[in-house]
């Protein structure tokens, strides 16, 4: 299995011979660890809510590599009126796919999309994910603050191995708050993501988070990656 951070909450992960890309926010972000044409082979894209630095690139890559969009319902009628194809769910159990499984999870944040006519269309219930393949189980929290699902859904019921979380505080949790989710998810491993990006976001340091989490946190590991690099077991 590899994980390769693509810079803000875009990630490819290979798992379970499938390649899946989460919140491909790669074109508009100057920091993206890679560049569009580069990603020729997706199965999924799973995006976890309709800001747009999370759906980002998600019709054009789909588009172009073939890859089926997971969005919540009301998001993916928007993606799917721009011609991507997929599925869409809502929180609840573990969704089949060929191999691997994804189920999506609760996470406390707001959802619109806006349309290039500065219209903004209500894109339903923001998202995290879970991806389950060679026994491990990854979870993607894509744009969440702290909330007791992290603890119960998250941690007691599907007992991820690796976690993904957002440290930028703003408009998710901060890097304190981060570390006391690592503390409830209580996974190996986790990877700080959703911070060095926007300059609409506050700075902060993955490091401190990494502090934070070792006091919090004892028995998981803090992997930082700069954007392009990857983390594999
Ligand atoms: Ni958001
Ligand atoms: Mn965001």
């Amino acid at each position: 299995m590899e994980i390769r951070w693509l810079g803000h909450s875009a990630f490819e992960i290979k798992i379970g011979g499938k390649t899946l890309i989460t919140d491909p926010f790669i074109s508009g972000n100057p920091k993206a660890g890679v560049t569009l044409d580069k990603l020729t082979k997706v199965d999924f894209v799973l995006v976890s809510h309709g800001h747009f630095d999370h759906v980002g690139d998600t019709v054009e890559l789909c588009k172009r590599t073939g890859a089926k969009a997971i969005a919540p319902p009301e998001l993916f009628v928007a993606l799917a009126k721009q011609g991507v194809e997929g599925m869409f769910a809502n929180p609840t159990g573990w969704l089949p796919l060929e191999g691997i499984r994804v189920a999506m999870t609760p996470a406390v944040h707001s959802a619109a999309l806006g349309l290039e006519t500065g219209e903004i269309i209500y894109a339903g219930n923001p998202v995290g994910f879970v991806i389950e393949g060679e026994g491990k189980r990854v979870y993607f929290a894509g744009d969440t603050g702290l909330c007791a699902d992290l603890k119960l859904v998250v941690g007691e019921y599907f007992k991820p191995d690796i976690a993904l979380l957002p440290i930028s505080g703003g408009f998710v949790m901060d890097p304190e708050q981060a570390a006391v989710a690592a503390s409830w998810i209580g996974s190996k491993v986790v990877i700080p993501m959703h911070y060095d990006s926007l300059p609409m976001l506050p700075q902060v340091d993955p490091q401190e988070f990494a502090r934070l989490v070792s006091a919090k946190a004892p028995g998981t590991r803090v992997v930082i990656l700069k954007p392009g690099e990857s983390y594999k077991e």
